[in-house]
């Protein structure tokens, strides 16, 4: 029986992406990128040749097997096969084209590198090839088209003539392999080109704007979000805790969350020792594996002697933005025998929020006592633990 054989290339060394990694193999949300790919064109292939770089044949075939396939691949229902690739694009979809089984009447050409083609969008493909014998997805150029020389412009294209080439490109067998039979010293960069120096007539279907190639770095941290916004996870999530205890001395004053605390002793320290404040920061430096307070304000600096903690709050809020995170939520928990900090709960929250920039809503201050047990409730020490949970910004 005739069927539909789909050649996914995936054989490429990741250059402009600049990758130590090759791009096909990153994680896009939970899944690898080139799996993505294949779940575009696998519901409409009855085969589908993985042509992979040498060293990443046995992590194709683990991907696959732990998402289900069986022993000898056999992946929903779709026989997969592992292959090498060559040195260019080209060379990859040739090696491809030698392992396609002789029921396969239709080739699929389709890049690891896109992972947002539909399954709609290769069932339109299939059926223009077999149609129409060759066919490739297409939009329309949004952006306004200059020619360029010595950096300057020459001349400006009329656009609506011109239109962006996607993959997965469809063709009649005999017609693709004659194609690349042809190609003899040719460089093509896409398949459909490889049909059109034989003279023959490829056929446009809509394309997709979604199903972008992901080529450079802003690419990638784009296909990222998106990737995870469709599993339906969002952007990640990352949370740290902290935790701190001061001595209680006398002629000291006493800060809470930045906070003036009228009592008869304070908390000793080369800082302000605002304790809360402390556990906080280390929350927050651990939710980004940014080491704590300790490695970013050495206790001995005399630059820090003093200091508001709040500042060095605010310091680390900018750590936790260069980490490109933001913070969503915090709690403290302050635990002191006295004095009574109920009634300075509200203000203790106001500073905090001010300085993390969040709603007075994201901001939780709880206080406890130890039932006169242990240093906090003998009075000699007041100590707090910090939960912080921040989000990578998008
Ligand atoms: N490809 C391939 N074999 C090659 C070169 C490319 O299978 N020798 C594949 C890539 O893995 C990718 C698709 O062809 O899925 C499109 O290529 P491209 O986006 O250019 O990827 P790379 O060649 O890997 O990237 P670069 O050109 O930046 O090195
Ligand atoms: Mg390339």
């Amino acid at each position: 029986m005739a069927g539909v054989g789909t050649i996914l290339v995936a054989a490429g060394s990741s250059e402009r992406i600049g990758a130590i990694f090759p791009k096909q193999f990153l994680p896009l949300g939970p899944d690898p990128m080139f799996f993505l790919a294949l779940e575009g064109v696998l519901p409409h292939s009855d085969e589908v040749a993985i042509v992979t770089l040498p060293d990443f044949v046995g992590t194709v075939k683990t991907i696959l097997r732990a998402a289900g396939a069986s022993a000898d691949l056999i992946f929903r229902g779709t026989r997969v096969i592992p292959v090498t690739g060559g040195e260019r694009r080209q060379d990859s979809v040739a090696r491809g084209l030698e392992v396609l089984s002789d029921s396969i009447d239709v080739v699929l050409i389709h890049d690891a590198a896109r992972p947002f083609a539909s399954p709609d969008l290769t069932e339109r493909v299939i059926a223009a090839a077999r149609e129409h014998g060759a066919a490739v997805p297409v939009i329309s150029v949004a952006d306004t088209v200059k020619r360029v020389r010595d950096d300057a412009v020459t001349e400006t294209l009329d656009r609506s003539a011109l239109g962006l080439a996607q993959t997965p490109q469809g063709f009649r067998r005999e017609i693709i392999e004659q194609a690349y039979r042809e190609l003899e010293g040719a460089e093509v960069t896409d398949d459909a080109r490889a049909v059109e120096l034989t003279g023959r007539r490829v056929v446009v279907v809509p394309g997709e704007p979604g199903n972008f190639k992901i080529t450079t770095p802003v690419d990638l941290e784009l296909a990222s979000v998106i990737a995870n916004c469709r599993r339906g996870l969002g952007p990640g999530y990352r949370a740290g805790t902290g935790s701190d205890t001061h001595r209680l001395v006398e002629g000291r004053a006493l800060v809470l969350c930045g906070v003036p605390i009228p009592f008869e002793k304070g908390l000793d320290g080369h800082s302000d020792a605002d304790v809360a404040t402390h556990a906080i920061c280390d929350a927050l430096l651990g939710a980004v594996a940014e080491g704590d307070i300790g490695v970013h304000f050495p206790p001995g600096d005399p630059k820090y002697k003093d200091i508001s903690s709040l500042l060095l709050l605010g310091k680390v809020v900018e750590i936790v933005r260069e980490k490109r995170c933001r913070v969503v939520n915090v709690d403290v928990t302050v635990v002191a025998e006295a004095p009574k900090l109920a009634p300075h709960v509200p203000e203790m929250r106001r500073s905090l929020a001010l300085v993390l920039g969040l709603d007075i809503e994201s901001v939780s201050v709880k206080a406890t006592t130890t039932e006169g047990m242990g240093p906090e409730g003998e009075g000699l020490a007041i100590s707090s633990t910090a939960v912080a949970v921040v989000t990578e910004r998008p």
